[in-house]
């Protein structure tokens, strides 16, 4: 690999590699051995360094326990056949990581420092990577305020770190789903279209409630109307009714950004697929249930990649999606991304690192 940041490395005494049970990983349980490392102070990124995964020290005033200054990125890293470890669009991380830092007030971070202490990391941790079929390494960055201090401004400093954690399916079965109508995940204005850590938090409590009633998730609607459907859980959205994928669009500012959403568009265009990025109202959503219209419906996600849905609740009542059939686009998108992330086949847009 070539490298151009000299970035110091402290290794683990005693990797917990040879310890670690790869059938049977709980998503998010299982760390890496090592995490990268960067401070930023007087205006500048520095100290950067890959150390082994620890625990950090805070005070209590620390800004980010009181004021929530957090942003993070969700990405996957793959194994091919050849044991070459495979990256699925970090640049479009690294992006969408300063357009959340930017909402949130926090410094822009170079793409040179997210993607050398990225693929410095993986390849230091490349036996991390699992090889079973639909296992993977997810690879978090995150960043947040350092001061010490608690009255409310932006911070003046921040760590910025990656750590891995190797991970199978995030659902393990198709997800049922309660249109939610009355708590809100994001409002025009807010900070829906960041990857901020109060984003979910809040959503907790209605995920909880959802859960409490027999559901695996929430689709959120929009806050001034509850009519429009935004996204599903932690996932955006995809509907396909009469033949269209329909999914929310970006213009309002309450969706994420979701790279798998991009993906998942891309590849529908590619193939001449209808598209439609609009917002799905739940009145529609609730006649093409009743009328049978609607063939499929999927959440797009990082974590979750493609979670079919099965049963969706709306106004008071559950309804049965069709089962999904092998030629489903839902199967055929997925088949299609993890031929990519594995190295099975082309990668047409270049979505792929090699580390
Ligand atoms: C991801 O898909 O990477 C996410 O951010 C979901 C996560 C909160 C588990």
């Amino acid at each position: 690999m070539k490298t151009s940041l000299a970035i110091p490395v402290t290794t683990i005494a005693e990797s917990r590699l040879a310890k670690t049970d790869f059938s049977n990983l709980v998503f998010g349980k299982t760390i890496s051995d090592h995490m990268f490392v960067a401070d930023y102070k007087n205006g500048e990124w520095t100290g950067l360094r890959i150390e082994p995964y620890a625990p950090l020290s805070l005070n209590p005033s620390n800004a980010t326990l009181h004021y929530g200054q957090s942003i993070f990125e969700g990405l996957k890293a793959y194994k091919n056949e050849e044991g070459e470890v495979l990256v699925f669009r970090p640049d479009a991380n690294w992006k969408r990581l300063n357009e959340s830092a930017e909402r949130m007030c926090m410094p822009h971070l170079p793409e040179e420092i997210f993607m050398e202490g990225m693929s410095q990391l993986l390849d230091l941790d490349r036996g991390w990577v699992p090889t079973a079929k639909g296992a993977s390494l997810y690879v978090r960055p995150f960043m947040f305020a350092t001061d010490d201090y608690i009255g409310v401004k932006p911070s003046d400093t921040y760590k910025f770190i990656i750590f891995t954690c190797p991970v199978g399916n995030y659902y393990s079965k198709p997800v049922s789903v309660k249109v939610e109508t009355e708590f809100t995940r994001a409002n025009p204005g807010g900070t829906g279209a960041a990857k901020t850590a109060g984003n979910y938090a809040a959503s907790l409590y209605p995920a909880l409630q959802a859960q409490r009633a027999g559901y695996d998730q929430l689709l959120w609607t929009d806050g001034q109307s509850h009519s429009k459907i935004e996204e599903s859980g932690t996932m955006n959205v995809m509907f396909k009714i009469n033949g269209t994928i329909i999914t929310a669009p970006l213009s309002s500012g309450t969706i994420l950004k979701g790279i798998t959403r991009n993906s998942v568009l891309q590849l529908a265009r590619d193939w001449n697929h209808p598209v439609e990025e609009r917002f799905l109202t739940v009145g529609e959503l609730e006649a093409a249930l009743v009328n049978g219209t609607i063939e499929e419906a999927f959440g797009t996600g990082t974590a979750a990649t493609i979670a079919h849905i099965e049963r969706i609740h709306v106004n008071g009542k559950d309804y049965t999606l069709p089962s999904k059939s092998p030629e489903a686009f839902s199967n055929k998108v997925l088949a299609e991304l993890d031929g990519i992330k594995y190295g099975k086949i082309s990668d047409p847009h270049e979505w792929i690192i090699k580390i």
